[in-house]
């Protein structure tokens, strides 16, 4: 997809690997100036080394720890496109038979919540400051399909991915509120099962064997680009293996409460 990023700041959370990677790539390619972030620091130095350039530059954070967040911007900010990304599953081992969220340990459990609730939170405070200052911005966020449908496997996953949709949904939603006029924009991006680190290798041969065809990372890395190139305010990016992508469109329902409903101010 082209587009032009010259002069834009980037920030990518989970850019060691998958998604992150890939999405660091492209925006490199697109002129932008880019600080790729991980907890996994030796995946930091292998895309460092693949991307040869001084447009990128790469910082251990760990994304639910809202110090570390803090220490990034005033280090190496302020950014004006945040592609929050960095997320893990549960992967707890469970007896044969027995319903998932049984045996998840509360410090895995809290783990998960952190990568993928605090990480996305406290990367959004982050960034936010600065674009609401400018009047000028993008967040890209990293939800799942399991944001949007049960995930049987993974219920305590699907909670987090639930909960970034509703707060990207939000968060658009006051952003068209704002009493000042901002253009900024907030998306989710809403992947199918793909070829990436965060799926077991026993779950691609089975997803495989059900006729589930795997997303590349590179493929999501186009649909983060093209999100950033049409800024639709609180869209929802459904991306499927074999199939085109497209906005997710909820069921209108009353308005609960019209005041804070977008659109019905
Ligand atoms: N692969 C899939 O099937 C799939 C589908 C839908 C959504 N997703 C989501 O896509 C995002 C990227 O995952 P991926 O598929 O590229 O997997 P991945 O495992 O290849 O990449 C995830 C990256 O996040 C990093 N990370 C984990 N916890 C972190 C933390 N606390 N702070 C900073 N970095 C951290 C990991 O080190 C890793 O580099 C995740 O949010 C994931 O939930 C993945």
């Amino acid at each position: 997809m082209s587009i032009d990023l010259h002069n834009r700041r980037a920030v990518v959370t989970g850019a060691a690997s998958g998604f992150g990677k890939a999405v660091t790539h492209e925006l490199l390619r697109s002129g932008a100036t880019v600080v790729a972030t991980d907890v996994d620091t030796d995946g930091l130095t292998r895309l460092t080394d693949e991307a040869n350039t001084d447009a990128l530059r790469t910082e251990r954070l760990d994304v639910g720890d809202a110090t570390s967040w803090t220490a990034l911007i005033a280090d190496a900010g302020p950014f004006d496109l945040a592609i929050l990304n960095a997320g893990v599953a549960t992967h707890h081992i469970r007896p044969e038979g027995a319903l998932p969220v049984l045996g998840l340990d509360t410090e895995r459990y809290r783990t998960v919540m952190s990568a993928n609730i605090d990480g996305v939170v406290f990367g959004t405070q982050a960034v936010l400051e600065h674009m609401t200052a400018t009047g000028f911005g993008d967040i890209i966020v990293t939800a799942s399909v399991a944001g949007l449908v049960p995930i049987a496997p993974d219920p305590v996953y699907g909670l987090t991915k639930h909960a970034v949709v509703g707060f990207v949904r939000s968060l658009a939603s006051a952003l068209d509120q704002h009493a000042e006029p901002l253009d900024i924009h907030i998306s989710a991006i809403c992947p199918g099962f793909a070829d990436t680190a965060i799926l077991p290798d026993d779950a691609k041969v089975n997803l495989q064997a059900l006729g589930v065809e795997l997303l590349t990372a590179e493929r999501v890395a186009e649909t983060m680009m093209r999100a950033i190139k049409e800024r639709t305010n609180g869209a929802q990016w459904v991306v499927w293996g074999g199939y085109e992508d497209e906005q997710y469109e909820w069921n209108q329902i009353r308005p609960l409460i019209p005041a804070f409903v977008a659109g019905e101010q």
